[in-house]
């Protein structure tokens, strides 16, 4: 089994480029197939997800074509099913946007039920409701989810949550449906935005994507495009929380700030220099960090997806801060892994008290999800000596290259999948 292997205890120093939004791309692969024209699209990240999704629409006989590791061409002309039944299918929660992009486009779509990562129940209800009042059946059986309508019909939509899933899923189905629909309490999330910008760029008429009014008019087809997803919010600010936590000085580069900044204003507050140019940001750790309080929120609150790598920041910096996970229920798993290090952390209900300590020691972990995985990875950076984690597949899933990236900032980070391959490492690392 792949793992990584690191030597914690070198600052990172130097420059790295984030890539393309994993969740923005999800969103945009899944209503390229919206029109019958070739859509292009550029700043693809090459992770598994992405690549998964595009799987998942080949198999319905939308034509893929690679023209470089980040652009794509799709067609979605000769789509011949409406049932996205695949194993695979069901690792990824944002297979439902096919959901949205097939019942838009088809007034039909079955898809298996998604999973995605583990961090406690996810409830679809609001992306059924949304659907239901654009005038869709909503069936769940045999394990899909399956929506078909005889129209689509403009809608007054309110969401009960705050749901970036539900967001997108309806204003994909709307942007074909009859009439004007309104989604109030949207999502903001920049990859919300993003996708709005690609439909409308396809001939959709969305307005007020960022805000939590979202007007969309349906349209009767949309047409080919060519676009550019946004930068990685949470790459980004995965390398920002990086660079804190192994006393670093490392330039992200190719972001958007704006997108960043609940993420900046934590680091500066607990003792990090921050710089922002028009497309990268600059993150020093220089002094000793102390602690903060952090409460995972909607855009543009602190996202949930951050929270893991800040708490690997904060139990090491001086005090006791204290982490309040709004958002999901089960996103703690970490917790366990990092204690196994030496870190000082209770978990009561949603909220972690962290009381910062020294320094990490090495230990071997495993990756309980996505970003608590890549969470795991920075505390192993700042620790003294070797640790190893697994299952590296949850980390697969939306960082490019990560531990590439990591060894150019001067990581001692490698990918290993035998004993013999972690002793030669062992004995190469300085
Ligand atoms: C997306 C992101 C994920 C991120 C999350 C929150 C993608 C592919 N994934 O997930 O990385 O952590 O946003 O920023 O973009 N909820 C309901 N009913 C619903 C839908 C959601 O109650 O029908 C609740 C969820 O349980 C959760 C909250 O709403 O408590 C937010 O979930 P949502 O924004 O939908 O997350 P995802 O779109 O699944």
């Amino acid at each position: 089994m792949e793992q990584y292997a690191i030597k914690g205890g070198t600052p990172l120093v130097g420059e790295v480029e984030i890539g393309g939004a994993k969740n923005a791309a999800l969103a945009i692969l899944a209503a390229s197939i919206m029109t019958d024209e070739t859509v292009l699209i550029e700043n693809v990240p090459d992770v598994r997800d992405t690549n998964v999704l595009l799987q998942a629409m080949e198999s319905i006989g939308a034509i893929v074509t690679r023209v470089d590791r980040h652009t794509v061409k799709i067609n979605g002309s000769q789509i011949n099913s409406l049932t996205i039944e695949d194993d695979f299918i069901k690792k990824i929660r944002a297979s439902y946007y096919l959901l949205g992009a097939l019942l838009g486009k088809y007034k039909k779509a079955e898809v298996s039920l998604p999973g995605g990562c583990n961090i406690g129940s996810r409830p679809i209800d609001q992306h059924i409701k949304g659907f239901k009042m654009l005038g869709a059946k909503v069936k769940i059986e045999y394990g899909l989810i399956a929506t078909e309508a005889e129209k689509l019909v403009g809608s007054h939509i309110y969401m009960d949550v705050v749901t970036v899933g539900a967001t997108i899923n309806v204003m994909m189905a709307a942007s074909l449906a009859d009439g004007m629909t309104i989604i109030e309490n949207a999502a903001k999330e920049p990859h919300v935005v993003d996708l709005a910008n690609f439909l409308n760029s396809m001939g959709a008429n969305i307005k007020g994507a960022g805000t939590d009014v979202i007007r969309i008019k349906g349209v009767e087809k949309l047409h080919k495009t060519e676009y550019a997803i946004i930068p990685d919010q949470i790459e980004a600010g995965t390398f920002m929380m990086a660079a804190a936590v192994t006393r670093g000085d490392v330039t992200i580069k190719n972001v958007i700030p704006k997108h960043l900044e609940s993420i900046s204003a934590k680091l500066l507050e607990i003792g990090c220099e921050v710089e922002e140019s028009d497309d990268a940001v600059r993150v020093v750790s220089a002094k000793q960090l102390v602690h903060t309080q952090v409460k995972t929120l909607p855009y543009p609150g602190f996202p949930t997806d951050m929270q893991p790598q800040i708490a690997v920041v904060l139990a090491l910096s001086e005090g006791t801060s204290i982490v309040t996970e709004s958002i999901f229920e089960n996103r703690f798993k970490y917790v366990d892994e990092l204690t196994r290090m030496g870190a000082n952390i209770k978990v009561e209900g949603n909220t972690a008290i962290i009381t910062g300590v020294n320094k990490y020691t090495g230990a071997s972990l495993t990756a309980p999800d996505l970003r608590a995985g890549a969470a795991l990875v920075i505390a192993g950076l700042a620790a003294e000596g070797y640790t190893t984690v697994d299952d590296i597949k949850y980390i697969e899933r939306g960082y490019e290259d990560f531990h590439v990236k990591l060894q150019n900032l001067g990581a001692q980070i490698e990918k290993v999948t035998t004993e013999k391959d972690f002793k030669k490492f062992q004995l190469q690392a300085v």
